[in-house]
């Protein structure tokens, strides 16, 4: 399936759709961002509604366990800022003139900030070994290749989820991959194994992608937005998804995956830089830009957690899943 190609670049500095979820948080989207082009929003392909019955099969509608672990859910947006002035100064300066200006309703120490926060430096002891400086993780990730990218989340300390995890997850499944799978963040039994999806949400994945003749063994790579649990499975914050965003996105621009299944409210609005439902999100295909000039059809379904707890929702996922292999 060919999909609506974008014409013009925006004549704006390259963010990335969870770059501006951390911009929208602080309240610096819009002096960041004109308003993009339509041509370079993410490109939207109604399909059709599937009008005939859905069976859903066995396998998706025998897993039914209760998982126990909370669906993260997604944050609240942050009041919209209000709009840049008409001008095009480089953003440095828009940033520094409306730090002079004191813009109401941004803290300081937030409006101030130009990355995730800092973190506790330890006290060195006089013979201890000098740390070299810190790379950020965007720019450590830019050459890396998946074994090194992999070390890298694996040893990641940019924010403060390392603190408490046991495995940061990286992600499993096939390289070269069909299909990229995007959840929210690891649960409890991932931290504990290191890998991505291996509870009762796990199971249901697998049963729905073998319905579709796929496995994550085969056909498909497995990861999350966020790849530290949060304590307790909170909601990511704007911090924590602004630290980790590279990763993901160096894993798409690695993987090169024909399409996205993005899992999920959090990873969906995420993904795609939108507050919309999931309702409204699911059934169509999306796409998303990178960096590096591709455009992945992007595909967004029900969480298999929320689908253990509302067991009637299979049916639209399986609708969701034809779809994505509808595309193949
Ligand atoms: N839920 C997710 O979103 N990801 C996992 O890896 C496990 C549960």
């Amino acid at each position: 399936m060919s999909l609506p190609t974008a014409a013009a670049k925006p004549a704006v500095p390259r963010i990335n759709p969870l770059q501006r979820i951390w911009l929208r948080e602080i309240g610096m989207e819009r002096l960041w961002m004109r308003p993009a082009p339509a041509a370079a929003r993410p490109v939207v392909v109604p399909q059709a509604p599937v009008s005939e019955p859905v069976s859903v099969p066995d396998a998706m509608l025998a897993v039914v366990v209760q998982d126990t672990a909370p669906l993260p859910v997604a944050p609240a947006p942050a009041p919209a800022a209000p709009a840049a002035s008409a001008g095009a100064a480089p953003v440095a300066e828009i940033v520094a003139s409306k730090r002079a200006n004191g813009r109401p309703g941004i803290p300081a120490s937030i409006l101030n900030r130009t990355g995730p926060p800092p973190r506790p430096e330890p006290k060195a002891a006089e013979d201890d070994v000098v740390e070299a400086p810190r790379i950020p993780v965007a720019e450590a990730v830019k050459n890396a290749n998946l074994d090194e990218l992999r070390e890298q989340v694996v040893a990641c300390t940019a924010c403060g989820l390392c603190d408490g995890r046991r495995h940061a997850v990286f992600g499993q499944g096939a390289t070269p991959t069909r299909w990229l799978v995007v959840g929210e963040a690891p649960g409890e039994q991932e931290d504990r194994q290191g890998h991505p999806f291996v509870g009762r949400s796990g199971q249901l994945l697998d049963a729905m992608l073998a319905a579709v003749g796929m496995s994550r063994e085969t056909d498909v790579f497995i990861t999350n937005v966020i790849k530290c649990r949060p304590p307790g499975n909170r909601n990511p914050k704007p911090e924590e998804i602004a630290a980790c965003s590279p990763y993901l996105m160096r894993q798409i621009a690695l993987l090169k995956p024909e399409r996205i299944l993005v899992l999920g409210r959090f990873a969906a609005q995420t993904l795609l830089g939108t507050d919309a439902t999931i309702g409204s999100l699911r059934g169509r295909v999306h796409s998303l830009k990178t960096d590096e000039g591709a455009e992945i059809p992007v595909i967004v379904s029900y969480h298999p957690a929320y689908l253990l707890r509302s067991p009637s929702e299979k049916a639209r996922a399986w609708q969701d899943l034809k779809l994505a292999s509808r595309m193949v």
